[in-house]
């Protein structure tokens, strides 16, 4: 197969329109059998549920070339049982695991043209979402829906690759308790921008969320969660029912403790023992590990000491780690590769 004409090494994580996209419409009740198209553009009421109200959710997933040519995906139904609680949450009508994982083959196989090659240090970013379509002008959930998903090729998320990041402890909160923080709506993303665009004017590449009931705990940044080393080694990962479930990090974990043998904890953690912190990473799909060099809390700065050259030892480990299983250099835990093509 003829591969798209895109300067793969040197795309960043941004919008590439490709051949296909998949459509279902959610119409009296019932999901209609759902197509393949062409046509990238979306035509809603002027008063759909999602324009009016933000009635809208997401997900994010990426494809890889293996060593060995194969189209993967990994863990795509964790992405899949995520969106289910999204759209409960967001009383949005489910899109069925089976048939969330059967557009991904579709979507994926019908732009293979567009699956990065092996080595070429990019992915295939899938883009999963659900959106309130029909009018609803009173505060209350649209009768009529549209599940999309597309693809685009991606590069790496931080420009600079995985040069560590300088973030701020930030003023403004992400989730409130018992918020929406743990689920992938796109009201989420829409009150950070605020944030994000004041990060970045201050010369911060992203904000460290703290609890907002103490705000005295870390949370996530707009697009991760956070995984830290502790001076001794042991791999930390904050606990809150407030972030998002993010299926790399569960999957760090995973590999930290069963394939790595390292000590990992879920647990609250302070902005207190930052200072005591040896490494510190921001994981997502979209991040992958991204090591994070400075945290600045208010004027007072905390340098990691794994620096800001390079990822830090146990960091550098476990992104080789993951990174090997999805490109397939490494075996995978049982059910963590969908092959597609
Ligand atoms: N936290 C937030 C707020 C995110 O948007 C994401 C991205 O999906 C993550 C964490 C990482 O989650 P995952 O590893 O499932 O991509
Ligand atoms: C992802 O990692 O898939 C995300 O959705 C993060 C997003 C903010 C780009």
């Amino acid at each position: 197969m003829q591969k798209a004409n895109i300067d793969w090494a040197n795309i960043g994580f941004g919008y590439i329109p490709t051949d296909k996209r998949y459509v279902s419409n959610f119409k009296n009740g019932a999901w209609d059998e759902g197509i393949l198209t062409s046509d990238d553009k979306v035509v809603i009421s002027e008063c759909a549920g999602v324009l009016q109200y933000a009635q809208t959710c997401f997900e994010g997933l990426k494809a890889y070339t293996t060593e060995d040519g194969k189209i993967v995906c990994f863990r795509p139904d964790l992405n899949a049982e995520r969106m289910v609680d999204s759209c409960k949450r967001l009383e949005m009508p489910v899109f069925p695991v089976e048939r969330f994982l059967d557009a991904v083959d579709k979507v994926v196989s019908a732009n293979a043209a567009y699956v990065p090659p092996y080595g070429s240090g990019a992915t295939l970013y899938i883009r999963p979402y659900m959106f309130g379509s029909s009018p609803v002008i009173g505060v209350k959930p649209a009768e009529e829906y549209q599940f999309r998903m597309f693809c685009t090729p991606v590069g790496p998320y931080f420009k600079g690759g995985v040069k560590p990041l300088t973030i701020r402890v930030s003023d403004f909160d992400r989730a409130a308790p018992h918020g929406t923080g743990h689920i992938k709506a796109g009201l989420n993303y829409a009150m950070s921008l605020y944030a994000i665009v004041d990060a970045h004017e201050q010369g911060y590449d992203e904000n460290m969320y703290l609890d907002a009931a103490t705000r005295t705990k870390v949370e996530e940044t707009g697009g991760a969660n956070f995984l830290f080393v502790t001076k001794d080694g042991k791999v930390v990962t904050p606990k809150s029912n407030s972030i998002l479930p993010s299926i790399t990090r569960r999957s760090l974990m995973y590999v930290a403790k069963e394939i790595l043998g390292l000590e990992a904890e879920e647990r609250e953690v302070y902005v207190d023992e930052l200072k005591d912190m040896a490494e510190c990473g921001l994981c997502g799909t979209a991040a992958v590990i991204s090591p994070v060099g400075k945290i600045v809390d208010h004027g007072k700065e905390i340098c990691l000491p794994a620096g800001m050259t390079e990822m830090g030892p146990v960091t550098k480990k476990l992104y080789d780690t993951l990174t090997g299983i999805q490109m397939g250099r490494l075996e995978a835990p049982k059910g963590w590769i969908h092959t597609i093509v």
